[in-house]
């Protein structure tokens, strides 16, 4: 008998709250059993997203309840943490004791090294412990770990983008170490629903900008991610992340440039596209191409798309390898990828209700 898996979401208000329940409405083997709030009266959450009005199947609570460890408990097997990374780091500890498996979209269990979150987020973690077991939820790099995890660090939006890109180049020794610059767009929900200046329509309508070149708190988590996977011996790739943001609701592009090693620059257009598609030949959410792709490629989906290209030394300027990568930042970026990690923490199929 195919049962339902009963599970949590500590933050349904929220955008990937939001995109968390629109996927689980078409789970066949996994429902939102209960809809976690600290707000102080219990929200109709059809009233706060009509747009679900007609989408819950009968098991999906109306209403929202506390966040009540122990209720949470009673009811599930494995919350969803759709919350700022401070209040996501108050949610794990108990939900972890109580035997509860946590799915954390914030940045909180991503970071390894303490000073290193500390510097991003201008926070001092307090779960040392939870962190130092927490398992990075890129599947396509972890699978085999985030099988048997009990808490899983959701990867960021820009990071999941910018990792999948370069990962098969990274390992395969086709990149010099300090020249990647990731140039990267993201639309207005990747700051989440609360209102802020800079992603007023006002501001970000009809506009185009930068922000936090160079200081961006997803750098260090792209950097230990490429670290990670650096052959023995092989330089610290570093990255220049280069973020944007882009006058449309969701979706990033990114167009990633990096001078090629020796190896690279005798390897033709194919062989190139090959390294992307060896590498991800099984992969469900994974698509390679030839051309460069587009937002609208990937919009409301799962997948990531990928392409490379070669462009030859001209000049005084080096040969660059362009590789171009796009995903829907609360999709692949966010809510997708956490369904697709619980669905491998819970022993079911990865793609159920992503496809
Ligand atoms: N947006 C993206 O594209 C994206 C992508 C990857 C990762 N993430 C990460 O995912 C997390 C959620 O992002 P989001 O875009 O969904 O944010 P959001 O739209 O701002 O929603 C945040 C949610 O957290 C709740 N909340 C805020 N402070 C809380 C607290 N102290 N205690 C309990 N609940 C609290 C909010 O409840 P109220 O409605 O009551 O305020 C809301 O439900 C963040 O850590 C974000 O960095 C987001």
């Amino acid at each position: 008998m195919n049962t339902s898996v009963p599970v949590a979401i500590l933050g349904p208000t929220g955008y990937t709250g939001l995109e968390l329940l629109e996927l689980l409405a078409n789970h066949p083997r996994m429902h939102a059993a209960y809809l976690a709030s600290a707000r102080p009266e219990p929200i109709d959450i059809t009233r706060e997203f009509p747009r679900l009005c007609d989408r819950l199947d009968s098991t999906t609570p109306a209403l929202t309840k506390p966040i009540d460890h122990d209720a949470i408990a009673r009811a599930c097997k494995l919350a969803f943490l759709c919350l700022p990374h401070d209040a996501a780091i108050a949610h794990t500890p108990p939900l972890l004791d109580r035997g509860v498996k946590v799915v954390d979209l914030s940045a909180a269990y991503r970071i390894k090294d303490p000073a290193t979150y500390h510097s991003a987020y201008a926070h001092h973690h307090t779960d040392l412990n939870n962190l130092a077991h927490a398992i990075y939820g890129l599947p396509e790099l972890n699978r085999a770990a985030i099988r048997s995890a009990m808490l899983v660090a959701n990867p960021g939006c820009y990071p999941t983008a910018a990792a999948l890109a370069l990962a098969p180049f990274i390992r395969a020794g086709l990149i010099e170490p300090g020249t990647i610059v990731i140039n990267a767009a993201s639309g207005v929900s990747g700051a989440g629903r609360e209102p802020k200046p800079h992603t007023t329509l006002v501001e970000a309508g009809d506009n185009f900008s930068t922000y936090a070149l160079g200081t961006h708190r997803h750098e260090p988590e792209i950097e230990q991610t490429l670290a990670s996977i650096t052959p023995a011996g092989s330089g610290a790739p570093g990255v220049l992340f280069l973020p944007h943001l882009l006058p449309i609701e969701r979706g990033i592009l990114e167009t990633i440039t990096a001078v090629p090693s020796a190896t690279a620059q005798s390897m033709d257009q194919q062989a190139l596209t090959n390294v992307l598609s060896e590498a991800y030949r099984s992969e469900p959410f994974v698509v390679v191409r030839s051309d460069a792709p587009t937002l609208r490629d990937v919009q409301r989906t799962n997948r990531v798309h990928l392409s490379v290209k070669l462009l030859p030394a001209k000049g005084p300027r080096p040969s660059r390898l362009i590789i171009v990568a796009a995903i829907d930042n609360l999709t692949k970026g966010a809510s997708g990828q956490a369904l697709q990690n619980a669905n491998l923490m819970l022993g079911l199929d990865e793609h159920l209700g992503l496809r």
